[in-house]
C-alpha cells in the first residue's frame, strides 16, 4: 500500500528533460513522458497529458528552462538564450487560459530573465533551472501545508464529495483538496470520498478515483448529475474541490460544474470548501468576472470513448470551467490558514 503521505512524482526533472505523466490515457495505462523542449511542454500541458492548476505552472516553468538547453540552447548567446526564453514564456503562456498559476509561475521565469541577462555566459540557463526546480519543491511544501490546514475541517466517519482532480496527479506534491483527505486519513479519520466524473474528460472518475484506490482510501465514482440527490439523502457531509483562481473577494474558478454543485449544497445546508495554494489566488482581481474562462474543442463532448454521441448538425459548447461567487463558499484552505467569509482582505500571501 502507499501511505497517505508518500509523494508519488508526478512531476520530475531527470537532468535534461521533464517527466510527467501522460494523465490522458490514466487509468487504463501508466506511461510516463519525458518533455524535452519549451514546445513539447506547450503541446502536453494543451492537450492535458499534464492538468491541474498548480501542475501546470511547474511544467510551464520547466519548459522555460529546458528553452535554453540542448538543441542549440546551449551554445546561445545570453541575449540569444534570455530571447528563447522569453518566446517560450509566451508560447507556453498562450496554452491555457484560466489557472493563474501558470502565469504567476511564467511570471517568476520572467523576472529571471530581467534579472540574469546581463551575467555571465550560462547564468542564464542555470538561473532559469533552478528558479523553475525551486518552483517545483515549493509547491510540494505548499500542498503539505494545505493538507495540514483542511485536515481539521474533515471529521472522523465524513463523507466528502470532491469534483475533478484537485490531487497529486494535479500537482508536484501530494494535491490540494485531496491533500486535505490525505493528511486526514493518515490522522487516522476514516473518509469516505464520493468522485463526480466531471464530464466531458473525467478527471473525477479517471485521475481522483486512481489516486484514492491506490491509497486505499474508500471511493465511489458518480454521475456529476448525481450530486444534489445524494445530498438530499443526507449522503454528503462536505464538498471539497481545488480551485484554478480566486479573486480577492472569494469568488472561485474551477471545472466546470463546480458553480452548479455549490448552488444544490448550500440548498442542502452542506459547506462548499476550496482548497489551493497562494499561487492561485490573483490579488489582480476584485471580483471573479473578469477571470477568462477557457473554452475546449467540441470533439471533448462530440466523442466519448471515441464513438460519436452528438449528432454532426447539432451544436455544443464545452466550457472547461465556471465561476463559484464567494456567498456560496464556507471556506478557503491555502497553505497560510483557513479562511472564512467575508474573504475580503483576508487571502493574502503566504508560500515559501
Ligand atoms: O481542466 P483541468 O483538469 O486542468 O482542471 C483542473 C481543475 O479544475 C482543478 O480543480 C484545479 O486545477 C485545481 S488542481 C489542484
Amino acid at each position: 500500500m502507499t501511505s497517505p503521505f508518500s509523494e508519488p512524482r508526478t512531476i520530475e526533472w531527470t537532468g535534461t528533460a521533464v517527466k510527467i505523466i501522460d494523465q490522458t490515457i490514466l487509468p487504463g495505462r501508466l506511461r510516463y513522458l519525458e518533455l524535452s523542449s519549451a514546445e513539447e511542454t506547450a503541446d502536453a500541458i494543451r492537450t492535458m497529458k499534464v492538468r491541474g492548476a498548480p501542475a501546470i505552472g511547474v511544467v510551464a516553468a520547466l519548459g522555460v528552462a529546458l528553452s535554453v538547453r540542448g538543441r542549440g540552447g546551449s551554445s546561445a548567446t545570453e541575449s540569444d538564450a534570455a530571447k528563447r526564453a522569453l518566446d517560450a514564456i509566451e508560447l507556453l503562456r498562450s496554452t491555457r487560459p484560466t489557472a493563474v498559476n501558470l502565469a504567476w509561475a511564467l511570471e517568476r521565469m520572467r523576472g529571471v530573465v530581467g534579472k540574469t541577462k546581463r551575467s555571465r555566459t550560462g547564468g542564464l540557463k542555470e538561473a532559469l533551472l533552478s528558479e523553475a526546480l525551486s518552483i517545483m519543491e515549493e509547491d510540494k511544501r505548499l500542498c503539505r501545508r494545505i493538507g495540514e490546514n483542511g485536515a481539521r475541517l474533515l471529521r472522523d466517519g465524513s463523507t466528502v464529495l470532491t469534483h475533478c482532480n484537485a490531487g497529486a496527479l494535479a500537482t508536484a506534491g501530494m494535491g490540494t483538496a485531496l491533500a486535505v483527505i490525505y493528511v486526514a486519513v493518515s490522522q487516522g479519520k476514516k473518509i469516505r470520498v464520493i468522485a463526480d466524473e466531471t464530464r466531458p474528460l473525467l478527471q473525477g472518475a479517471r485521475l481522483t478515483a486512481w489516486e484514492l484506490v491506490a491509497r486505499e482510501i474508500d471511493v465511489t465514482v458518480v454521475c456529476d448529475s448525481a450530486a444534489a440527490w445524494l445530498m438530499k439523502q443526507g449522503k454528503v457531509d462536505c464538498v471539497l474541490v481545488g480551485a484554478d483562481r480566486v479573486a480577492r473577494n472569494g469568488d472561485v474558478a474551477n471545472k466546470i460544474g463546480s458553480y452548479s454543485l455549490a448552488i444544490v449544497a448550500k440548498e442542502h445546508g452542506i459547506p462548499f470548501y476550496v482548497a489551493c495554494p497562494y499561487s492561485t489566488i490573483d490579488e489582480s482581481l476584485p471580483d471573479g468576472s473578469s477571470i477568462p474562462v477557457e473554452e475546449r474543442g467540441e470533439e471533448e463532448i462530440r466523442l466519448v470513448a471515441g464513438k460519436k454521441v452528438v449528432p454532426d448538425k447539432a451544436r455544443v459548447y464545452n466550457p472547461a470551467f465556471d465561476i463559484v461567487p464567494h456567498d456560496y463558499v464556507a471556506a478557503i484552505v491555502t497553505d497560510r490558514d483557513v479562511t472564512t467569509p467575508p474573504f475580503e482582505g483576508k487571502l493574502g500571501i503566504a508560500g515559501g
